[in-house]
């Protein structure tokens, strides 16, 4: 039975990894506790740690689940956990229905902020040339992302809202958007030891794994320094269960705020354009 079972498990295991597996069922459902929470978010809270996926918002591949924390150990070559864009061209396509068009106009203007700072290109999906792409819906509670180009159809979810307020603040889009691209959160970068202190004792019960440490050989952060100031970075206050820090910083914060979703950091440009440009 047990010997069944842990065969069963290497069999799903090694056969999702070679198959894709359809991009809706990656998604987690979210907690009852997060969506109470994203109700009435408050301004300085990010509504995108309340989604219920890892690390609040990363939709992950189960390879990409299993690789990002331990590593490639004996699969090297195989994979690339954030897989740059074809022709840094990243088709999209807004869901009908699900948005205002006052929602989907501000998600075009945060494509385009990105494409404002690097070589990329946002461009609408049209089916008889594209076969990878993004479909963005509004049809779940929260705001998360797949992380890189996975292959066909995959989704990033932002949860109608008022405009500035929840998914609808305009640089949580943008962090979202930025998962698509292939990066990761700050917060969990492999050199973070340096520059953060993970303080366990004021998490959330069962929210510890969000603060995991990337294996250092399946996500490189193209020699760009550590960066409180990103707009991937998490607030100090992430995951509290007790409005203590989290995450307290162990270097000077050089006047940036830790977790601010007001503007993309040189350094959140500069590690776009070392991938893509
Ligand atoms: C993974 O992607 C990065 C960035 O796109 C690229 O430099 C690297 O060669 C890729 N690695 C593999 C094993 O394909
Ligand atoms: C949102 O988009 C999805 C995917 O295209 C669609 O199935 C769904 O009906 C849309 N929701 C609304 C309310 O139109
Ligand atoms: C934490 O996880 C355990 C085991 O999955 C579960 O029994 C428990 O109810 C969870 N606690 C909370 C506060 O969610
Ligand atoms: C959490 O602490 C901040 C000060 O650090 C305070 O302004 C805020 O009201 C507190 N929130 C709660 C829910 O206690």
């Amino acid at each position: 039975m047990t010997i069944g079972f842990s065969i069963a498990l290497i069999v799903f295991v090694s056969i999702s990894s070679v198959f894709l597996m359809n991009a809706d069922d990656l998604i987690m459902k979210n907690t009852n506790d997060n969506i109470e929470h994203l109700k009435n978010i408050d301004e300085n809270d990010h509504a995108e740690i309340y989604s219920g996926q890892t690390e609040g918002d990363m939709v992950l591949t189960p390879l990409q689940k299993e690789l990002l924390y331990k590593g490639p150990k004996h699969r090297t070559g195989l994979v690339n956990l954030t897989r740059k864009w074809t022709n840094n061209e990243i088709p999209y396509k807004i869901a009908k229905g699900n948005f205002s068009w006052l929602q989907e106009q501000f998600i075009i203007l945060a494509t385009k902020k990105l494409m404002e700072v690097s070589c990329i290109k946002f461009v609408p999906y049209d089916e008889d040339y594209h076969k990878n792409y993004i479909s963005i819906v509004g049809q779940f509670a929260g705001c998360f992302s797949q992380v890189g180009m996975i292959g066909g159809r995959q989704i990033l979810n932002l949860a109608p809202s008022e405009i500035g307020v929840a998914c609808f603040k305009f640089y949580s889009i943008v962090h979202e958007l930025i998962h698509a691209l292939g990066f990761a959160h700050m917060h969990c970068a492999s050199e973070r030891d340096e520059y953060i202190e993970v303080i366990e004792e004021n998490i959330l019960a069962n929210q510890s794994h969000n603060f995991q440490k990337y294996s250092n050989n399946v996500i490189t952060q193209f020699g760009i320094d550590y960066d409180y100031g990103s707009v991937m970075h998490y607030p100090a206050k992430a995951f509290s269960k007790n409005n203590q820090s989290t995450l307290i910083p162990l270097k000077s914060l050089n006047g940036v705020e830790m977790g601010q979703r007001q503007r993309l950091s040189d350094s959140d440009i500069a590690r776009i354009n070392a991938k893509y440009c």
